[in-house]
């Protein structure tokens, strides 16, 4: 897909994490609700080098897509990838990683959509050796969601992606870490960017790839070109309504 997406909180995690316990001395490392792998790769282009030879990376997702997706990535990594392997696990529940057995697990957008976001906390504990570094992040905002919400206007009973409150704000996040038994912690605010190449990218994220969104167009065909026209004229004819406050989600022109 043409899309670059571009979320430069995936480095600063690393920072993050490198900073509590190098990856030079990385004993094991979990990408929890890998997706496609992206942390897992920013990881190999950031610090891979210094990665001992023997220190595994797991990226595990509960979603088959996911999976697939991420081992595709591995497939295609090279030799970089070769100390990488992909499972099916519920971050919630994370019953193939043993107790103390990771020295790193990064979850990037993930646990705040689980029904429990305390239990995928307790289990990163679980899996981390004593001193380990558990990096996680959240949206505050984003301009993306906000675009979802727009499918209220015309199906106010549809359920949309949200992000729990205490999960938008430096204190709430810090809040559940510490309450699920995490010390020395830290949250930080920090600015992200999804760039777009062309507007139909966008339009294929949030309505072929947002699991909610996929729900609600396996009612027909004809619903689901009217969600996506509504989406495509939202997003371009009404631009200026959508997009008011500092663009947050950036559209690059593709130059076609
Ligand atoms: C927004 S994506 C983030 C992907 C990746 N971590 C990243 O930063 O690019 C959220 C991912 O979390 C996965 N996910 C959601 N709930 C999960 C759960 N309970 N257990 C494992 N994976 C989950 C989804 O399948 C999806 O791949």
């Amino acid at each position: 897909m043409a899309t670059e997406t571009a979320v430069h909180t995936d480095d600063q995690m690393m920072q993050a994490a490198n900073d509590i316990w190098p990856f030079s001395r990385a004993t094991g490392i979990l990408d929890s609700g890998c997706g496609p792998a992206l942390l897992t790769k920013v990881l190999l282009r950031t610090h891979g080098k210094e990665l001992p030879q023997d220190t595994k990376i797991v990226c595990a997702d509960f979603a088959d897509a996911m999976v697939g997706a991420a081992q595709a990535n591995k497939d295609e990594g090279g030799k970089d990838w070769e100390r990488v392997s992909v499972i099916k696990q519920n971050a919630m529940d994370l019953n193939e990683v043993a107790d103390k057995s990771k020295s790193h697990v990064l979850a990037g957008f993930v646990y705040f959509m689980t029904p429990d976001p305390q239990k995928c906390l307790s289990e990163t504990l679980r899996v981390l050796k004593d001193g380990g570094a558990g990096v996680v992040s959240s949206w505050q905002d984003n301009e993306w969601m906000q675009l979802m919400m727009l499918v209220r206007r015309f199906r106010p009973n549809q359920e949309l992606p949200s992000v729990p409150p205490t999960w938008t704000t430096t204190e709430g996040v810090e809040g559940e870490l510490r309450k699920a038994g995490f010390k020395d912690v830290r949250a930080v605010e920090v600015k992200a960017e999804m760039a777009f190449e062309k507007i139909e990218d966008l339009v294929s994220l949030l309505v072929d790839k947002m699991p909610h969104m996929k729900q609600s167009k396996s009612r027909g065909r004809a619903r689901r070109s009217a969600v996506l026209s509504r989406f495509v004229t939202y997003t371009v004819a009404d631009a200026s309504q959508c997009w008011p406050i500092s663009a947050k989600v950036k559209f690059r022109s593709s130059g076609s």
